[in-house]
């Protein structure tokens, strides 16, 4: 009989009385598909390594994964995190222990920009200060001539970062009029002269822009990227956006120049800490629309993220490699030395290195915490895929992960799974063996 590819959700799927966290996350296509198991986790965060050690998947909303979260089984291949961010799951503990480490570009890139046009729309349209003039009858609209908004025919729109969501924003944003603008030192440059983006230095960004989002990832190059430096070269009259990462920018900076009106105003999804504390005095600023790190937060996004997840659990249990990998060298470093040391010539399969390791035990060699041992079972589950290699320490390696182009384009060549039918080898080598 064959083995089940076993499937763990992380247990704030569910909420405490059992019922789904998110409504319109489907797992119909998990639960139908054949072969396949799913299991609910208790909710602890981090993840524990023993809640682990029998699934081959598993699909991760917010809880931490630590380095003491990885199975000794090494059975685990994949963890498909539900959205974009990972700053939750150690990558090169993930690595390190052949896991792959899968996000969801897809399901985040048009409703985040979405939510980037409707800050966008709402500042310069002053639909937050409108609200309060009609609320207040008759000397509300009496004052309504001194809130003019501002038209965006011929504004530029900057964008920190072109990546999934700021190459979307601007294909949003095509039939607004607007001059386009962007700095990102790892742009694609055919992406940004497709959608008419001039790549400016940072400095000038900040200093033509009528609008300026931020979408680049927060790393230790980012953090308070956006200074009080950089916000002194912005125009009074623009406005700035963060659905990024509150840490990029330096937000007592932002306080500051908000208070004494050096620039319009802002648009912020995100903070530097999250919640506020109820003393923030960006609370008490009316030229500040807030939202709680969840303006993208549809039906659509958390659809569109739980199919992704789906479909990568099911391309790894199906023998395909999955798009938005974030760690690729687990899938694509060299073939290992088990291959060379008496196992069947029978290519890359995860019941050989099962074998091998209950060989190497019964003779007392190393085994499974061996170093042969782990590599065996390593090569097991991301046997060799031909495709080039991506070290994660490449700042576009997290971009690969996230197809830039727009979900009408085709994938580009080197998401392309490239040898599909290795792993599905393994799986029938398994058979044998279960
Ligand atoms: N508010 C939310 O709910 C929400 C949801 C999803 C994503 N996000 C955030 O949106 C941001 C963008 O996500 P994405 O999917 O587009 O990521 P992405 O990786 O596809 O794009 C990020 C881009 O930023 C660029 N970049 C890196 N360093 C830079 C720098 N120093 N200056 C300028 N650009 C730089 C990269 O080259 C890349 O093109 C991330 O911070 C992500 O965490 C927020």
């Amino acid at each position: 009989m064959s083995r089940l590819f076993r499937v763990a959700l992380s247990g704030d799927f569910r909420k405490s009385d059992g019922s789904p966290t998110f409504a319109d996350f489907d797992l119909a296509p998990l639960s139908s598909a054949p072969g396949v198991e799913m299991a609910f986790l208790e909710a602890r965060s981090p993840l524990e390594a023993e809640q682990l050690e029998d699934f081959d998947a598993l699909i991760l909303l917010a809880h931490r994964f630590s380095a003491a979260s990885v199975p000794r089984s090494g059975r685990l291949s994949v963890i498909a995190r539900f959205g974009v961010g990972y700053d939750s799951v150690d990558v090169a503990a993930c690595t390190a222990g052949d896991i792959a480490l899968v996000i969801t570009p897809d399901g985040v890139r048009r409703p985040v920009a979405v939510s980037i046009m409707t800050l966008m729309l709402a500042l310069t349209s002053k639909l937050m200060v409108k609200d309060r003039l009609a609320r207040l009858g008759a000397a509300g609209f009496a004052a309504r001539g001194e809130h003019m908004g501002v038209g965006l025919v011929g504004k530029t729109l900057g964008s920190i970062g072109v990546g999934n969501i700021g190459a979307e924003l601007f294909r949003l944003a095509r039939p607004f009029g607007m001059h386009f603008a962007a700095h990102d030192p790892f742009a694609d440059a055919a992406i940004a002269a497709e959608l008419g983006i001039e790549l400016v230095s940072l400095e000038e960004l900040f200093t033509r822009s009528d609008v300026l989002a931020v979408n680049c990832p927060l790393t230790p190059a980012t953090h308070h990227l956006v200074n009080a430096e950089r916000l002194k070269l912005m125009k009074p009259s623009a406005y700035f956006i963060n659905t990024a990462r509150g840490g990029i920018v330096d937000q007592e900076a932002l306080t500051r120049v908000l208070r004494e009106g050096r620039i319009a105003g802002a648009g912020l999804d995100v903070l530097e800490v999250e919640p506020p504390s109820p003393d923030d005095p960006l609370l008490q600023l009316d030229n500040v629309i807030l939202s709680p790190h969840a303006l993208c937060w549809t039906d659509q996004c958390f659809a569109g993220n739980g199919a992704a997840d789906v479909r990568a659990v099911l391309d790894v249990q199906q023998g395909r490699v999955p798009s938005g990998i974030v760690n690729r060298e687990v899938i694509n470093r060299p073939a290992s030395p088990a291959s060379c040391i008496g196992t069947p010539p029978i290519g890359h399969s995860r019941a050989v290195a099962y074998d091998f390791i209950a060989r190497s035990r019964s003779i007392g060699c190393p085994g499974r915490n061996g170093v042969a041992g782990s590599r065996a079972l390593r090569d097991a589950k991301w046997p060799q895929q031909g495709v080039g290699h991506q070290s994660s320490g490449d700042p576009r390696a997290h971009r690969r992960a996230h197809c830039t182009l727009g979900s009408a384009d085709p994938p580009r060549p080197d998401m392309q799974p490239s040898e599909p039918s290795i792993q599905s080898r393994l799986r029938v080598r398994c058979r044998a063996f279960a």
